[in-house]
């Protein structure tokens, strides 16, 4: 097996870094949701959730930069036979993932109002103590920080985290499977045994 990408297959490294951000984004749900629905306001349960979103939530933004970068220094495999229109939307499908890699740690890190304590080892600091926020933000918008956070967010929470990201996954894992048990060509191979 291959470390690089080749004409029939994702590399291994290609693959970790894709199941690895899947996992990563199973994680993000997880953490969120366990702490909005099962533990109560003000308790360390509900901090440790918090930090833990936080912490694979900036993770997220570590390995999609890893991964453009291997990205643009490797061939992508060849696809498989389909219309012109499947591959444009695959293309499209997997550029709005990469947009979504990247808009969701940017607006979760900028909208939020307490330091990462990333997975309880050292602090990254809230976007509104740098001195880019005075910058940009006091200096520049000249508007507070609660101002500020109402529509990033809202971007973050209810346009992407709620829909946008639940659809992009689900048309994704769909045309997986769509591929692998109707068409029942190579795709799903190339991500993982390639057999
Ligand atoms: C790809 C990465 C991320 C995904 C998929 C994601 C997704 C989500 C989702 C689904 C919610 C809950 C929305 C709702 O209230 O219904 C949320 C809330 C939140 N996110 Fe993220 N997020 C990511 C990264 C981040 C990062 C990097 C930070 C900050 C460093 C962050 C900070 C927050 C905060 C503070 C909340 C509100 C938590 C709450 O009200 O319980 N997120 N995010
Ligand atoms: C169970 C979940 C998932 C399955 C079954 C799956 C399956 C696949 C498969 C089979 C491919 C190869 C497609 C091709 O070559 O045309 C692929 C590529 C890709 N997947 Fe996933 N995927 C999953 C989760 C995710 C998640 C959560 C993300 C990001 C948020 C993601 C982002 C991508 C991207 C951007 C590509 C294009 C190849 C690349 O640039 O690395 N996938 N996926």
């Amino acid at each position: 097996m291959s470390l690089k990408n080749t004409a029939d297959s994702y590399g291994t490294i290609a693959k970790w870094l894709h199941w690895t951000t899947a996992l990563l984004f199973l994680g993000s749900y997880v953490s969120v949701y366990y702490r909005q629905w099962f533990t109560e306001a003000e308790t360390p349960e509900n901090w440790t959730a918090l930090q833990l979103h936080l912490s694979i939530g900036v993770t997220i933004a570590v390995v999609v930069i890893l991964r453009i970068i291997w990205k643009l220094s490797n061939r992508s495999p060849d696809p498989e036979p389909g219309s012109k229109l499947e591959h444009l939307a695959a293309k499209l499908g997997h550029l709005a993932l990469y947009a979504v890699m990247i808009i969701m740690p940017i607006t979760g890190y900028i909208g939020t109002g307490v330091n990462t304590e990333f997975f309880f080892l050292f602090d990254i600091p809230k976007f509104a103590d740098t001195p880019l926020f005075t910058a940009l933000v006091t200096d520049g918008l000249g508007i507070t920080f609660e101002e500020f956070e109402k529509p990033i967010d809202f971007i973050h929470k209810k346009v992407m985290g709620e829909w946008l990201v639940w659809l992009l996954i689900l048309g994704h894992v769909a045309a997986a499977l769509y591929h692998h048990l109707v068409k029942k060509d190579r795709t799903l191979y190339k991500m993982t045994i390639n057999k």
